[in-house]
């Protein structure tokens, strides 16, 4: 996969912008920046797009700048030439995608039935938007359409927002969502770009979905964890499940049969997306121990981070 498409996934959600002002375009990416989401997708829905790609490209490096509703090659190249690294387009123009593959530019074309995912997969993509997600009939469409075609993966876009946008991303299919709810025009317009900063980190706090899942606690014995997790049964009722390594008393306490990381213990988060959370942590300077990786059906399902909290070992577990 394109490392573009890969960051793409990495960041989960893009924002769908409309601009009419090309000279909002450096405010709006530095308020994107701030809610922690460094993507934006600026439509050619208006004549600004070219100029506003130019000015993101030019002063916010570290924020991914695609362009949106691509409807030819010339606007196709346009883009291009103003610095956006990757296309979307609302359906599937054979001219706008070919044209985009010769430039070795990573496009998402638009998608709504399984003919149009099969020209997808013919010409080797690998990630397509699925738009209009809502009115097609969300998940359960799309589980259905993707079930026969096992690579490709879609970026559901149209009518995602934050009350359906976990249920899209819980689909493992799900590359990413798109949306304009972050940053609409008239918010743009109006200046109010504390209000993007806020919708965009509640959109990625939702992408990560992250919840607090057990405490594990280091146990000196196995004898010791045993008696622990049975003195929790029997005074409120937290029913033990004896495991290889460790004993639960109810969901939430892990009592561990010998000391294992972490000073006292570790702190399980689960979330949404092991990947997605690895590179949101790295962004924010957090890494992971990569030989506590655990592996299931080609996907990683548990992981520790690098560091300690409270003298707790934290680990990532995928929901
Ligand atoms: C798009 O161009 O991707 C859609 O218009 C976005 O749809 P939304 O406004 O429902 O997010």
């Amino acid at each position: 996969m394109h490392e573009t498409l890969k960051k793409l996934g990495d960041i989960g959600v893009i924002p769908v912008v409309k601009i009419e002002k090309a000279s909002d375009a450096v405010n709006l990416g530095k308020a994107l920046l701030a809610g922690e989401l460094p993507v934006a997708e600026i439509t050619f829905r208006t004549a600004a797009a070219e100029e506003a790609i130019r000015n993101l490209v030019r002063h916010l490096p570290e924020l991914l700048v695609g362009a949106g509703t691509i409807l030819t090659v010339e606007q196709a190249k346009i883009a291009i030439a103003a610095g956006a690294k990757f296309i979307v387009t609302p359906g599937f123009n054979p001219k706008v995608v070919d044209y985009c593959i010769s430039e070795k530019v990573p496009v998402t074309p638009g998608i709504s039935s399984p003919s149009e995912i099969e020209m997808a997969l013919e010409r080797g993509l690998d990630v397509v938007k699925f738009f209009p997600a809502g009115a097609l009939g969300g998940v359960p469409f799309l589980k259905a359409i993707s079930a026969p075609y096992g690579g490709i993966r879609f970026i559901p876009t149209g009518g995602v927002d934050p009350s359906n946008l976990s249920e899209y991303l819980s689909f493992n299919r799900v590359h990413a969502v798109g949306g304009t709810w972050i940053a609409k025009e008239a918010t743009i317009s109006a200046g109010n770009f504390g209000e993007i900063t806020q919708l965009a980190q509640e959109a990625i706090s939702l992408s990560l979905g992250f919840e607090h899942a057990h405490v594990g606690i280091n146990g000196e014995n196995p004898q010791i964890a045993v008696a622990s997790a049975e003195m929790f049964s029997r005074l409120f009722f937290f029913a033990a499940r004896d495991g290889t390594s460790s004993i639960f008393a109810g969901a939430g306490s892990e009592f561990m049969k010998t000391p294992y990381l972490g000073t006292h213990g570790h702190l399980a988060i689960s979330t949404l997306s092991i990947a997605r959370a690895e590179a949101y942590l790295k962004r924010k300077g957090v890494g992971v121990r990569p030989e506590t990786a655990k592996e299931k059906d080609g996907r990683t399902v548990a992981i520790y981070l690098d560091r300690e909290i409270a003298g707790f070992a934290i680990h990532l577990l995928q929901k």
